[in-house]
C-alpha cells in the first residue's frame, strides 16, 4: 500500500472534548488522513486535555485569563498553533469569541461545530431556544469560520427530529451523537482536498454549494 500523505489538524477546545474524542478515534484507526499534531486548550486541566494524553496525542494548556485582553491571547494562541504547522485548525466546543486578526489568519482552514441547524440559533444555549421556539427539527452545522460569530458558510449539518417530552439534555444527547459523525466526515473531506472556501462560498468536488451538504445523504442513520 502506498503511504497516505497526512494533513496535520489542531483541535481547540475548551472543556468535556466529546467530539475531540470522536476525532481521536477515527485518527487511531489508521484509515484517516489526518494527524492530531496538538490539542489546544484555553482553559486549564479540563476532560479533553486527558483524552488527548489518553490519545497519546500533545495536550497543551493557553489560559486566556493569563492575558490582558483579548487581542494579546490570540497572539499567543496563534504563536502556539503555528509551531505545529496545521494544515487544518478546528473548534471543537471551543467557548471564545474570536476577533477578525484571527479569523483572517486560518481563513479556509478553520471549522466549527455548532448545535444547531445554523443560520438558526447562533451563539449559546441552542437547545434551549429550540425548544422554546416550538422547532420540530434541530441539528448541528460544520462551518468555516469567518469574523462573524457562527456566520461563517457553512459545509454539512446533520438533523434530528425534537421529540414530545424533550427537554434540553435529551435533546443536546440527541444533537451531539450526530455531531461525533459530523466532524470526521468534514475533515475527511477536507484531507482528501473535496472542500474549500472561495470568499464566502463552500465548494464540495469542484463545485459550489447552494446550500449546506446533509450528513444522510453520506452515511447510513445511526444505530
Ligand atoms: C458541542 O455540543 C459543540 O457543538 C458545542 O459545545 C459542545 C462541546 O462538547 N459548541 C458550541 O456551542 C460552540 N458555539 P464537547 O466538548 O463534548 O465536544
Amino acid at each position: 500500500m502506498s503511504a497516505v500523505h497526512k494533513i496535520r489538524l489542531v483541535v481547540l477546545i475548551s472543556g468535556r472534548g466529546s467530539n475531540l474524542q470522536a476525532i481521536l478515534d477515527q485518527a487511531a484507526s489508521g484509515e484517516w488522513p489526518v494527524e492530531v499534531a496538538a490539542v489546544i486548550s484555553n482553559r486549564p486541566g479540563v476532560q479533553g486535555l486527558e483524552r488527548a494524553r489518553q490519545a497519546g496525542v500533545l495536550a497543551l494548556e493557553l489560559d486566556h485569563k493569563l492575558f490582558a485582553d483579548r487581542p494579546e491571547f490570540e497572539a499567543a494562541l496563534i504563536e502556539l498553533i503555528d509551531r505545529y504547522r496545521p494544515d487544518l485548525v478546528i473548534l471543537a466546543g471551543f467557548m471564545r469569541v474570536l476577533t477578525p486578526g484571527f479569523t483572517e489568519h486560518y481563513r479556509g482552514r478553520l471549522f466549527n461545530i455548532h448545535p444547531s441547524l445554523l443560520p438558526r440559533f447562533r451563539g449559546l444555549h441552542t437547545h434551549e431556544r429550540a425548544l422554546a421556539a416550538g422547532e420540530t427539527e434541530h441539528g448541528a452545522s460544520i462551518h468555516f469560520v469567518t469574523a462573524e460569530l457562527d456566520g461563517g458558510p457553512v459545509i454539512v449539518q446533520a438533523r434530528v427530529p425534537v421529540l414530545p417530552g424533550d427537554d434540553p439534555d435529551t435533546l443536546a444527547a440527541r444533537v451531539l451523537e450526530q455531531e461525533h459523525r459530523l466532524y470526521p466526515l468534514a475533515i475527511r473531506w477536507f484531507a482528501e482536498g473535496r472542500l474549500r472556501l472561495d470568499g464566502e462560498r463552500v465548494w464540495f468536488d469542484g463545485k459550489p454549494l447552494a446550500e449546506p451538504l446533509r450528513l444522510e445523504h453520506f452515511t447510513a442513520p445511526a444505530g
